[in-house]
């Protein structure tokens, strides 16, 4: 699949300028392209709790299964991301929402950065995942049962 990253980049700009981020003030826009050729967008949304805040990129995956067609054939997912501060020029996810790409991407999701696009699997590797828990995961043990 073809990824135009300026235009990724850009709509990542746009969507930044919508942010709220009157507490930090360093809006964030993110821009993914999914599996199925569509660019779902999403801004960061502070609170006067700190810890409650929302990052972009939070929003970008909630976008990705909120508008994914009604019978999607799979789990929507995706091929390449930007994050941007209101700048325009790429900013670094955080670790949380790594872990959050990489359950709406795998480790081959492209991550726009300053020097070009990477893997997710170079800025979080050795990542934890559902194979993990599925691994590891105890038997199911019925109520009473010891
Ligand atoms: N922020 C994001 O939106 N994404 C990141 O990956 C890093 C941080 C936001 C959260 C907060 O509103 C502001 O940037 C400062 O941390």
């Amino acid at each position: 699949m073809d990824i135009d990253w300026g235009a990724l980049r850009a709509a990542a700009a746009d969507v930044a300028g919508r942010a709220y981020a009157p507490y930090s003030r360093l809006r964030v826009g993110a821009a993914g392209l999914t599996g199925d050729g569509r660019v779902v967008t999403c801004c960061n949304v502070e609170n006067a709790s700190f810890g409650l805040t929302l990052c972009a990129e939070c929003g970008l995956v909630s976008a990705l299964h909120a508008s994914a067609p009604a019978a999607p054939a799979a789990e929507p997912f995706l091929v390449a991301v930007a994050v941007v501060a209101r700048d325009g020029n790429p900013l670094l996810p955080c670790g949380r929402c790594r872990q959050l790409l990489q359950e709406a991407g795998g480790p081959a999701l492209l991550v726009d950065t300053a020097g070009g696009p990477v893997p997710l699997s170079d800025l979080l590797p050795a990542a934890f995942g559902g194979a993990d828990v599925a691994a590891r995961r105890e038997p199911r043990r019925e109520p009473g049962e010891s």
